[in-house]
């Protein structure tokens, strides 16, 4: 039997009933997809999985993505989808990447289909007093955009986020101190546009997509009102009404949605304060496949 609970008042559930070690059937399967379409942030507590296990649940979703850069030199033994992340050393070596996600931001977003979910699995949390430490935490794009006035709803019909990878710290971010700095700089990709305002493949409903760490200006404004704009936009997501932490807990596996989400990981904990958290990245390919999310939302009625 399967439960699923808010975690807060705009974003988040947790789902009980799911051995996510195993494959799922397909009305588990459509609850699922379904729930990650109603709430955004999926946690599926006291889960034992393996690397491959991890891969082979978030493949349910859509490809999974074999990480490639600088984080390559993390991945699980035998499983290059499985990034490593962690601040625990061994023989003097990191095992993990010690800096990712740090900037606010969403992933895949310089894939031509944006990249759809991450799913993540804590092996090891830290802890201070009691308190745990190392949270991620993240804005809901989709009540940021319903927030919106009116008439910059319609001044963004037409609007598109414009992504290089060849300005990554081009924006003038001293507005927004909550943002970070980022420790990297990212190489030049192929550049690639997404409507600001985007339809979200499975809820249908509307988001405010623009990545704070990776967008380089806006397309479809007169020229005199881009930079504005954008400031504007990204002030506007980053308020705490769209905010939410979550705080991991040993045997967790989430999964976030980044067509709805910007997130970033905290770095609020000492090198001998170990977190250890595997990561997979998840593509739009299955979720942008209309056939696809309908058959999945047929068998989630029929099974609810
Ligand atoms: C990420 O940005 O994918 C990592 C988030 C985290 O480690 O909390």
């Amino acid at each position: 039997m399967i439960s699923i609970e808010p975690l807060s008042s705009h974003l988040g559930a947790s789902v009980r009933g799911v051995d996510v070690s195993k494959p799922l059937d397909a009305a588990t399967f459509g609850l699922v997809l379904k729930a990650i379409g109603d709430y955004g942030l999926l946690r599926f507590p006291g889960q034992t999985i393996t690397p491959a296990q991890q891969r082979d649940f978030a493949a349910h979703f859509g490809h999974t993505q074999a990480i490639r850069g600088r984080l390559a030199i993390f991945t699980a033994p035998g499983v290059p989808e499985i990034n490593i992340l962690s601040n625990i050393k061994e023989n003097g070596q990191p095992i993990g990447a010690t800096d990712a996600g740090v900037i606010w931001h969403t992933d895949m977003v310089h894939n031509e289909t944006p990249g759809f979910a991450n799913v993540l699995y804590a092996l090891k949390v830290p802890r201070r007093d009691g308190r745990v430490l190392g949270g991620t935490e993240f804005y809901n794009l989709q009540a940021a955009y319903e927030d919106l006035p009116d008439d910059i709803k319609a001044r963004l019909t037409d609007a598109y986020g414009v992504y290089t990878g060849e300005n990554y710290t081009s924006i003038e971010r001293t507005p927004f101190p909550e943002y970070g700095t980022n420790s990297h700089k990212a190489h030049k990709k192929e550049p690639v546009r997404h409507r600001i305002i985007a339809t979200h493949p499975i809820s249908g409903r509307k988001t405010l997509y623009c990545d704070p760490g990776h967008v380089d200006y806006i397309e479809g404004l007169p020229p005199g009102e881009r930079d504005e704009m954008l400031q504007y936009l990204l002030k506007h997501i980053m308020q705490p009404k769209f905010h939410f932490v979550y705080d991991w807990c040993e045997g967790d596996v989430m999964m976030w949605d980044n067509l709805r989400t910007v997130h970033h990981a905290v770095l609020d904990f000492g090198p001998e304060e170990h977190r250890l958290i595997w990561r997979c990245q998840v593509e739009g390919d299955k979720v942008f496949d209309a056939a696809f999310v309908r058959q999945a939302l047929s068998q989630a009625r029929a099974a609810a």
